[in-house]
C-alpha cells in the first residue's frame, strides 16, 4: 500500500535563526537534514518580525528579539520556538502554549561559566586584588599583605542552591573551601557541602556570600542592609544572578562603612540597553568592587553549548514530538517510531478530549501501537504512534475537527 504524504518534507520546513547566534546552529540543522535555513546576525523590530513570523515553523531568536502574544498571534505556522539563553522572559510563553508552540531555553550550557567566575571573583576578592589592581592602574604600589588571604578553609555560602549554586559549591571544595548553602526546597548536597535552614545563619557565618537565586518577587531586594548588617565585617558578596536581588543604595552604605571587604557584581537593577550606553552605579567609586558588564555566562564555550542544546531540542521537537526540557509544555519524552507514523494532537485540556481523540482511531479502524500523553492546567499533549502503512487521508482533518483542538501535526 502506498503511503500518502500527509506532512511536509523536511526542507519545506523553514527555520529563522536571530541574533547571530552561533553558526553550529546551522551545522546542526544541516545536518539533520534541514536546509531551508535564514540566519540573521541580528535582533529584530516587532514590526520586522510582525511582517515575516507567518512564513517560519521554527524560530531561534535570542534575549534581544521579542515575542509577545499578539505578535505570536501572527506565527499561523510555527511550531517551536527556541531561545539561545536562559531567560524566557522576552518570550509571552504562555501565549506561545495556548498556541500549541513549544519554548526551549538552554538551562545549563552557560551555568560552568557562571561557576567559574565566581570562583575567580572569590580569588580576587579574598587577595584584595581587585583594590591592588585599581590603584596600581594609578600608579599606586600596594605591595602588602593586607587584606591578601587564600580560599582555602574559608567558608563559601551560597544562596539559591540550584544548577549554578550546586556547581560553584564543587568547585570551591576543589579550592579547598567549606561550602554551605541555603535554597528553601530540599537539594541533593553535593560533595561535603551543608544545607543551613535559613538565609540568615549562611550569612551570618560564610566568609563570601554568593546569590544564585532566579528574578522572583520574593528575591527582590533580598540582599538588603539588614542582611548585610548580618554579614561578618570583613565577608565579601558576590551577585551574578539578576540585578534585582541586592539593594544597591544598601550595599554602597555598607561598603562605605566598611562593613564589607569588597564584593562582586555582574548583574544590577538597570542596566544599559546597548555597549552604545554608559554605565552609572554609585559603586563605581569604590576600588574594592568589581564591576563586570553582565558576562558571567558570556564565554565561547557557552555560546556554543547554547546553540547545540536549543537546536538539538527543536530538532528533537520537530522530528519525534519530544517535548523534554521545554520551558511552557507538558513534559513528553518519546522514543524514536521507527515504520510507525506517529500523529501528535495538542488540545486545550478539557474533559473528553482524550476520548474524542481515541473515537477517531476507532472509527476509522486504526490500531494504536504506542500512545503518550501529559497535560498540565491548560492543554494536553498526546502523541499516538500507528502502522506506517495505514492510509487514512481522512484522519488528521477528523483529528483538527475535535473541539478543543490546537494543532496537530503527523510525523514520519
Ligand atoms: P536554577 O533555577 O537552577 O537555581 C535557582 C535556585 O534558587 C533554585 O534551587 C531555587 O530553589 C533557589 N531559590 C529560589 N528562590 C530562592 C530564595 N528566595 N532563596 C534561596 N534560594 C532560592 O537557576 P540557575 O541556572 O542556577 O541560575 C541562577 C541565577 O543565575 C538566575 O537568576 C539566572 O538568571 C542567573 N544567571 C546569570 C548569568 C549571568 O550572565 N550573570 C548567566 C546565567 C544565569
Amino acid at each position: 500500500m502506498k503511503t500518502a504524504q500527509t506532512s511536509y518534507d523536511k526542507n519545506k520546513i523553514k527555520f529563522l535563526i536571530l541574533e547571530g547566534s552561533h553558526r553550529i546552529s546551522l551545522d546542526i540543522l544541516k545536518d539533520a537534514g534541514y536546509e531551508n535555513i535564514d540566519y540573521l546576525p541580528h535582533a529584530l523590530s516587532e514590526e520586522e518580525l510582525l511582517n515575516i513570523i507567518g512564513d517560519y515553523h521554527f524560530i531561534g531568536g535570542r534575549s534581544r528579539t521579542r515575542f509577545p502574544a499578539h505578535v505570536l498571534a501572527k506565527a499561523t505556522k510555527l511550531m517551536g520556538l527556541g531561545t539561545y539563553s536562559v531567560g524566557t522572559n522576552q518570550i509571552d510563553i504562555q501565549a506561545a502554549k495556548k498556541l500549541g508552540v513549544p519554548v526551549f531555553n538552554a538551562p545549563f550550557a552557560s551555568t560552568r561559566s557562571v561557576a567559574e567566575y565566581v570562583i575567580g571573583a572569590s580569588i580576587m576578592l579574598m587577595r584584595g586584588l581587585i583594590e591592588k589592581n585599581a590603584k596600581a592602574h594609578r600608579g599606586e604600589w600596594q605591595k602588602t599583605v593586607k587584606n591578601a588571604h587564600e580560599l582555602r578553609g574559608k567558608k563559601l555560602g551560597i544562596i539559591g542552591y540550584g544548577n549554578i549554586g550546586s556547581q560553584v559549591g564543587v568547585m570551591a571544595e576543589l579550592m579547598g573551601m567549606d561550602v554551605i548553602y541555603y535554597n528553601p526546597s530540599e537539594k541533593l548536597p553535593l560533595g561535603n557541602a551543608k544545607a543551613l535552614p535559613t538565609m540568615n545563619e549562611v550569612l551570618k557565618t560564610a566568609d563570601i556570600v554568593t546569590l544564585h537565586v532566579p528574578e522572583t518577587t520574593e528575591t527582590k531586594n533580598m540582599i538588603g542592609l539588614p542582611q548585610l548588617q548580618l554579614m561578618k565585617k570583613g565577608a565579601h558578596l558576590i551577585n551574578a544572578a539578576r540585578g534585582s536581588v541586592v539593594d544597591i543604595e544598601a550595599l554602597t552604605q555598607s561598603l562605605e562603612e566598611q562593613h564589607l571587604a569588597g564584593a562582586a557584581l555582574d548583574v544590577y537593577p538597570t542596566e544599559p540597553k546597548s555597549t552604545d550606553e554608559s554605565f552609572e552605579s554609585s559603586l563605581k567609586k569604590f576600588d574594592n568592587v568589581l564591576l563586570s558588564p553582565h558576562i558571567g555566562g558570556s564565554t565561547l564555550e557557552a555560546q556554543v553549548g547554547i546553540a547545540k542544546h536549543v537546536t538539538n531540542r527543536l530538532i528533537q521537537y520537530c522530528n519525534t514530538g519530544n517535548t523534554k526540557l521545554s520551558v511552557n509544555f507538558p513534559q513528553v519524552t518519546l522514543p524514536p517510531h521507527p515504520q510507525k507514523r506517529r500523529i501528535i494532537h495538542i488540545h486545550r485540556n478539557e474533559p473528553g478530549v482524550l476520548m474524542a481523540i481515541n473515537q477517531v482511531f476507532a472509527d476509522q479502524e486504526v490500531n494504536i501501537s504506542g500512545q503518550y500523553l501529559e497535560t498540565d492546567t491548560d492543554i494536553g499533549y498526546v502523541a499516538v504512534d500507528i502502522d506506517a502503512k495505514i492510509e487514512k487521508p481522512n484522519l488528521r482533518k477528523a483529528l483538527q475537527d475535535i473541539p478543543g483542538t490546537i494543532k496537530t501535526r503527523i510525523l514520519f
